[in-house]
């Protein structure tokens, strides 16, 4: 490709599109509900251990492949291998992840579109259209497919932009923004009677259930999904990394971010549930579990919204609203991955790319919608549970048994020269080498038998 390629024009830039990405839905929606269901502070702690033991490194492998490729997914692994099977392997492997990542903005943009009508909803209250608030809260198709398209034309407006236009401009906007709500909510929530029960129910561990199989298998699950492994996403982000940047830290910075909005959304949700406890909300199901999922969201808590009278309105737009900023910077991750493939394979332009890759995905986002009870969940489970621990698993493979040593440590060294002496790099070799594919492997397997 004669283009230049676009590169993340400061280190503030990289951390905030990678933790744009990898902050999300995961974190404000599922981890709260995993933590909820997996006996709260039990499964927080374990979630800990496996994000930093396990998730951190089998992220630093994927965004040392981009960088030393300095290319899409499927190049840059094409770039480790050694010979011709190696390189057939490479183009399966990051084929997979993109194909991956298609799939699963797919979903993911029609849930995204949700947080967008919910976040209107309250607007339409104000300016007393109940006709319109009731169609933007109703689950029709009618609804779905416009809230996915617009959703996808945001997506799509950052990613035609470029790297340092588009995707860090945006990230750089809208992480703060993010935070900011988040931390609003968290603390008017905290104020409300019942929260504090709640708290006590988030931090307080049920140390007995710590190595239950679930609750591992949760927690390395939602540890995955949030860091955005196995989709070709964060070998493209880390391919935009200059080659001065200190790698090893940056990758930590994001992880701590992840897990740290992970944890900050949990002091959101919980307390919240409580609090709609303490208004007459139900929050248990029948089998004495706190209700989750999409009753959590779309029941309890604009319940609570709605007993709360005005500030509830005004409560309602900022939470869907933090919902909505939260998918737009994952999203945009996720499309980056298939349009950077195009671009440089078939050498088009970003534009053209763009449009035809969001085009492709908002088809089969149709599709799902149309045929929801048959296809959504499949999807799901297609790119979450097999796609992307499979990949995410043979990345690991890629740099630590096919990747050249010496190559890997020089590629490291340019951005630290003394990462030879580190922990680092003592630990992580053999992470990437054994540990990683070893636990992917058993809890993939333990899974499914
Ligand atoms: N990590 C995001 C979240 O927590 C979602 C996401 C963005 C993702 N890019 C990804 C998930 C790539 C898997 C793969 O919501």
């Amino acid at each position: 490709m004669a283009a230049i390629r676009g590169v993340f024009s400061s280190n503030f830039g990289f951390i905030m599109a990678a933790a744009g990405s990898a902050v999300g839905l995961g974190n404000i929606w599922g981890f709260p509900t995993q933590a909820a269901s997996n006996g709260g502070a039990a499964f927080l702690l374990m979630y800990l251990v496996l994000a930093f033991c396990l998730a951190y490194p089998a992220f630093m492998a994927e965004i040392l492949i981009g960088r030393y490729g300095q290319a899409n997914a499927v190049s840059s692994l094409q770039k480790i291998a050694n010979n011709a099977w190696q390189k057939k392997f490479a183009i399966t492997v990051g084929l997979m992840g993109l194909i991956g990542a298609s799939l699963i903005l797919s979903f993911y943009s029609i849930v995204a579109g949700w947080m967008m009508a919910h976040t209107i909803e309250p607007i339409a209250v104000v300016v007393n259209m109940p006709n319109i608030a009731h169609w933007l809260t109703d689950f029709s198709v009618s609804r779905n497919l416009v809230f996915t398209a617009v959703f996808t034309l945001f997506t799509m407006f950052i990613i035609s932009k470029g790297v340092e236009n588009g995707i860090e401009k945006w990230s750089k906007r809208l992480m703060p923004f993010m935070l900011l709500i988040l931390v609003l909510l968290i603390i008017y929530v905290l104020t409300l009677d019942g929260a504090k029960a709640g708290v006590i129910a988030y931090l307080s561990p049920d140390l007995s259930r710590i190595f239950e199989p679930n609750l591992l298998l949760n927690a390395l699950g939602q540890a995955f999904f949030s860091l955005s492994l196995g989709s070709g996403v964060m070998i493209i982000y880390g391919s935009y990394i200059a080659k001065k940047e200190n790698i090893v830290s940056l990758g930590a910075y994001v992880t701590c971010i992840d897990v740290g909005i992970a944890f900050l959304s949990g002091l959101l949700i919980i307390p919240a549930m409580y609090v709609a406890q303490a208004q007459g909300v139900e929050i248990f199901n029948q089998q004495g579990q706190l209700l989750s999922e999409d009753t959590l969201v779309f029941t309890v808590l604009p319940h609570l919204f709605t007993q709360m009278g005005s500030v509830g309105l005004l409560c309602a737009f900022a939470f869907f609203a933090l919902m909505s900023v939260a998918s737009l910077t994952s999203s945009i991750s996720l499309l980056e991955a298939p349009v950077s493939y195009v671009v440089e394979r078939f050498n088009v332009s970003r534009k053209r790319s763009t449009i035809v890759v969001s085009v492709v995905i908002f088809l089969i986002s149709t599709l799902i919608i149309t045929n929801f009870s048959t296809l959504f969940g499949l999807v799901i489970t297609i790119s979450t549970q097999y796609s992307q621990p499979i990949v995410a698993m043979l990345c690991c493979v890629f740099v630590g048994w096919i990747w050249h040593r010496n190559s890997v440590l020089n590629e490291l060294k340019q951005g630290d020269i003394t990462v030879e002496n580190s922990f680092f790099w003592k630990v992580w070799p053999w992470y990437t080498k054994l540990v990683c594919p070893i636990a992917i492997t058993a809890v993939f397997i333990h899974k499914f038998v």
